[in-house]
């Protein structure tokens, strides 16, 4: 088994698949392992980390994708990738298919088996490879909101944590999920007030177990939301309703509520953001103002921290890589339904309901091709 390992190509895209440490893992086991030149150093790993734990580097990018058995990405194969993938090649990747109908169709027609790592699912529901994404960006949020409280950015001026004699910040959290929850421990360990939303009154009660006394937790609804946000400096949009678009909770009318120069961190931004106002925005250009209201609406948080991200990544999806590279992806598949989960196309077929739905695709039952 090859695995191979290009470097992504999307714009501002800095993370890689598999660090060194995974390579030697892998080489260990058995899989030679073909990296393209380069592909580490946006994280920080220099191509002689590779060669050092025995995997090869090339420089053709062609090598890589001609040669690969499995292809070990982060992003969705953006069109220069579609013609390099192979008949039969196991591609490994966040995809989001039933976010585009030409990544879906070119992926079909190239008859590889793309196993999409936003669908691997634990038998508690939880997706295991989206939720170190949601940490990284919960807690960037944070760092990125109390930057842009300051005033040089245009913010109100205030200091998350404030001082003995000055009161702290208000953070506002809506949606107590992965995201809100590392949002709430960050903004509440710099020394601010938290307020963090949720409907689940089930989650509320275990984040009262969980969170320090510096977090209030209040039940989600209209009122509650309108009343907060007169007082909130930040506010971060954490909502998920899963398969759907966010709600709209802040409404335009609303931010006249707030602070001149308070600033809003939609996380929720990649599924519509849960702030009418917010509109996506990249690392290149975070934020614009509306009403007075400095909105930030980076739709890819974690590629602006590419080490974290992708150390954070890869010791979430090495364990699966290890075990498709070391067994082959239908045995991989049948041993680990969470596994399973993820394929998405096998061989020119649809094998996800939810993105054969998406655009009206017939549906083959995976079970009978792996
Ligand atoms: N911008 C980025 O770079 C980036 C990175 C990672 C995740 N995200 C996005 O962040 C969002 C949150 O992700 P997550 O992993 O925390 O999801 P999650 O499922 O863990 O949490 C979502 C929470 O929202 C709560 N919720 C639902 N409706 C609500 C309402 N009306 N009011 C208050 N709470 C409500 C749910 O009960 C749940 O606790 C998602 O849209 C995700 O795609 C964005």
């Amino acid at each position: 088994m090859i695995v191979g390992v290009p470097k992504e190509i999307k714009t501002a895209e800095n993370r890689v698949a598999l660090v060194p440490a995974g390579a030697e893992s892998l080489v260990g086991d058995g899989p030679s392992v073909l990296v393209e030149q380069g592909a580490g150093l946006g994280s920080g790993f220099a191509d002689d980390a590779y060669r050092a734990v025995g995997a090869e580097i090339t420089a053709s990018v062609d090598d890589v994708w001609a040669r690969a058995e499995m292809i070990l990405k982060v992003k969705e194969p953006i069109e220069p990738e579609w013609k390099r993938v192979r008949k039969g090649q196991v591609v490994f990747t966040y995809f989001h298919f039933a976010a585009s109908e030409p990544l879906t169709k070119a992926i079909i027609a190239t008859g590889c088996v793309a196993i999409a790592y936003e669908t691997v699912q634990l038998t508690t529901g939880e997706l295991p490879l989206l939720t170190p994404m949601s940490e990284v960006a919960g807690r960037m949020a944070v760092q990125e909101g109390a930057k842009y409280l300051e005033k040089v950015f245009g913010g109100s001026g205030i200091l998350l944590g404030g001082v003995p004699g000055v009161l702290p910040a208000e953070v506002l959290v809506i949606g107590g999920g992965v995201v809100g929850t590392n949002a709430a421990k960050m903004a509440a360990g710099l020394g601010a007030h938290v307020t963090l939303l949720d409907i689940s009154l089930d989650r509320l009660r275990y984040l009262s177990d969980v969170l320090p006394p510096n977090v209030d937790l209040l039940y989600s609804n209209r009122h509650n939301i309108l009343e907060q946000l007169h007082k909130a400096d930040l506010v971060i949009g954490a909502v998920l309703l899963p398969g759907a678009k966010a709600p709209h909770l802040v409404k335009r009318a609303d931010l006249k509520l707030m602070k001149p120069g308070s600033v809003v961190v939609d996380v929720a931004v990649d599924q519509g953001g849960c702030i009418e106002t917010i509109k996506p925005t990249t690392h290149e250009q975070p934020t614009y103002v509306v009403d007075g209201i400095i909105h930030y609406a980076v739709a890819n948080m974690p590629g602006g921290v590419p080490r974290t991200s992708t150390l954070a990544l890869t010791n979430a999806t090495f364990p699966y890589a290890k075990r498709l590279a070391k067994r082959g992806w239908k045995q991989a598949c049948r041993d680990d339904r969470a596994l399973f989960l993820g394929l998405n196309v096998i061989e020119g077929k649809v094998v996800y309901p939810g993105v054969a739905e998406a655009f009206g695709l017939p549906v083959a039952d995976p079970q009978t091709l792996v």
